[in-house]
């Protein structure tokens, strides 16, 4: 990748930054794009936020929706993944003994969410061990199939894991979800700019995603999207202006003239739309710098950084190809004081890479973007060698 495309970025020069997944970066030409959309909040607000908003946050609907294989009123514009994903677990009629199906590999955040749901509703979560390392599609669905039962309500899945950076083969089990009446949440916070996505075609009833990470969007720009059946489950965590008495009853429409899905969860008291209404110049910016060849050198990157540091290791890497995220790749270490060695990582070299425990492995998660070079994989293998004594 050319020094120019990691000048478009903000990132500091000193910092070998190799941690993208855990909250994206911002372009320049985004992030002043999202900085224009304050700066016209603050000439007018009464203008921007009391008599334009509503048709300002539909043009992002409209050109996210076309990105990820959907229509406009499927999607609703949110903060974070977390929010739409609080928003459809609280949302959903579960009862004592209901089951929550999910796996081994989830955000500790979404695992607390769920927890959270079943203290106040009695039901309970099942954790499927998906087998590693992840060779064939076969070996996820049978797993998750193999942990179905009559009590089963939810399907709740990551896309691409957190800890393990793995892209899951979720198709089959959604579609059995479906013949099962079992509602499938899709964790999808590390897809959008980052796997190709055509949600509709998916079939999940409910996905949220970030546009803030691999999109590179602003911080706080998300979507959930909801299966047009499914769209009268969801109930806002807060009510504001745009809920109305009829709300809940077919055909009505929301406050502001979308449907209440829309309406309701658009609307959450007085907040900063512009991550939001910043998500079509992130979309501009990817198609303007053809980020499908950015991204593909990315990934030959991290594959190829991967194998590297595989071979001073010994140790397998936790999938096949096919199932690592693109851009993203957990790398077994040696164990090891995993704090210790982040800290020393930062401390001596200036690599930013989240190092941490997971069940019995220890792991250090690479994510490569366009501002990154071969030189600072170089810098990371040599770093990982030092630290961990492989030479
Ligand atoms: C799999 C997964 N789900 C959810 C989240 C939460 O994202 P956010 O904090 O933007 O809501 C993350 C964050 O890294 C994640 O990795």
């Amino acid at each position: 990748m050319s020094e120019n495309l990691a000048r478009q970025f903000l990132i500091r020069e000193d910092i070998t930054f190799l941690n993208h997944g855990s909250f994206g970066a911002c372009p320049r030409p985004v992030f002043v794009a999202y900085q224009n959309w304050q700066l016209e909040l603050e000439r007018q607000p009464v203008e921007f936020l009391g008599r334009n908003l509503t048709e300002a946050m539909r043009q992002p609907r409209i050109a996210l929706a076309a990105e990820l294989g959907t229509i406009e009123d499927n999607i609703v514009g949110l903060t974070n993944a977390t929010l739409g994903l609080n928003i459809v677990a609280q949302s959903l009629d579960l009862k004592p003994g209901d089951q929550i199906l999910t796996t081994d590999h989830e955000y500790s955040a979404l695992e607390k969410t769920w927890a959270y749901v079943c203290r106040r509703t009695g039901a309970e979560i099942v954790v499927v061990k998906v087998p590693l390392p992840l060779q064939t599609e076969t070996q996820f669905t049978d797993a998750i199939l193999a942990g179905m039962t009559e009590r089963t309500r939810v399907l709740f899945l990551s896309h691409i894991t957190s800890p393990t950076a793995l892209l899951f083969p979720i198709e089959r089990a959604i579609a059995e979800a479906r013949r099962r009446g079992i509602w499938s949440v899709i964790d999808g916070a590390h897809t959008p700019g980052h796997i190709r996505l055509d949600l509709d075609r998916l079939g999940a009833d409910f996905y949220a995603g970030n546009c803030h990470k691999w999109l590179m969007a602003p911080k706080g720009s998300a979507f959930l999207y909801a299966r047009p059946d499914m769209q009268g489950l969801i109930r806002p965590l807060v009510i504001s202006h745009g809920w109305t008495e009829a709300s809940g009853r077919p055909g009505v429409l929301g406050a502001f003239g979308n449907s209440p899905f829309i309406d309701e969860l658009e609307m959450q008291g007085t907040r900063d739309p512009a991550p939001w209404l910043t998500v079509s110049a992130a979309l501009d910016y990817r198609r303007d710098n053809d980020w499908e060849s950015v991204a593909a050198h990315c990934q030959a990157l991290a594959q190829d950084t991967a194998r590297r540091l595989a071979e001073r290791t010994g140790l397998a890497p936790l999938s096949a190809p096919e199932f690592c995220a693109p851009q993203m790749v957990a790398m077994p270490i040696p164990d090891c004081d995993v704090a210790a060695l982040k800290l020393a990582l930062y401390d001596k070299y200036r690599i930013e890479i989240p190092v941490f425990r997971w069940q019995d492995r220890c792991i250090a998660r690479l994510s490569v973007q366009g501002y990154n070079s071969r030189p600072q994989m170089d810098l990371l293998i040599d770093a990982l060698t030092d630290l961990l004594a492989l030479g």
